[in-house]
């Protein structure tokens, strides 16, 4: 029997706010998996927060830097990681990512995640005049990557049925 350290890692990916780390959180308990957050491993390595790595370096480096932690930042099983929401959003990230467990794709309406990321201010590609526009704007652009990202789970509804969609597919 597998026991959660020795089990595939989880990856779930998806746009800002459609719940990778709330969804994370249960699928670890559920799993006896470890729960990592991609931001969070960062902010930690680089001792600086997001929203000052994308003021001082830029997105780009802040980007290498998701590439790094993806390639060899941490552990190859037993963990369930949500992934910053523009992770996968370059040439061959979603393929890396596939290449190291099981990759699940949340997604949700506009509204929804307008909604959840609205109270947010640590989110510092929404920080402008008008955070719709840009969540629509941002989607159109990435639709593509997260399309090829793994199989798309709907977020939208009750968070029990959320997960229980999650841990099917797992
Ligand atoms: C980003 C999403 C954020 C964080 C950074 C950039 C993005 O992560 O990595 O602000 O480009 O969509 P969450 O999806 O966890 O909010």
């Amino acid at each position: 029997v597998l026991k959660g350290n020795s089990l595939p890692n989880l990856y779930l990916v998806g746009f800002m706010g459609t719940g990778k780390s709330s969804m994370g959180k249960r699928l670890a308990a559920r799993f006896n998996l470890r729960f990592i957050d991609s931001d969070e491993e960062i902010e930690k390595s680089s001792g600086m927060s997001i929203k000052d790595i994308f003021a001082k370096f830029g997105e780009e480096k802040f980007r290498e830097m998701e590439r790094d932690f993806i390639e060899n930042g941490h552990p190859k099983t037993g963990c369930v990681v949500s992934c910053g929401g523009g992770l996968v959003c370059r040439d061959g990230m979603p393929e890396l990512v596939k290449s190291k467990g099981v990759s699940i794709v949340l997604f949700a309406e506009p509204e929804v995640i307008f909604k959840r990321v609205s109270l947010s201010k640590t989110r510092p590609l929404l920080n402008v005049e008008n955070p719709m526009q840009r969540i629509c704007e941002l989607l159109d652009k990435r639709s593509k990557y997260y399309n090829r990202s793994g199989i798309c789970v709907s977020s939208s509804g009750n968070p029990n049925d959320v997960e229980e969609r999650l841990a099917r597919i797992y």
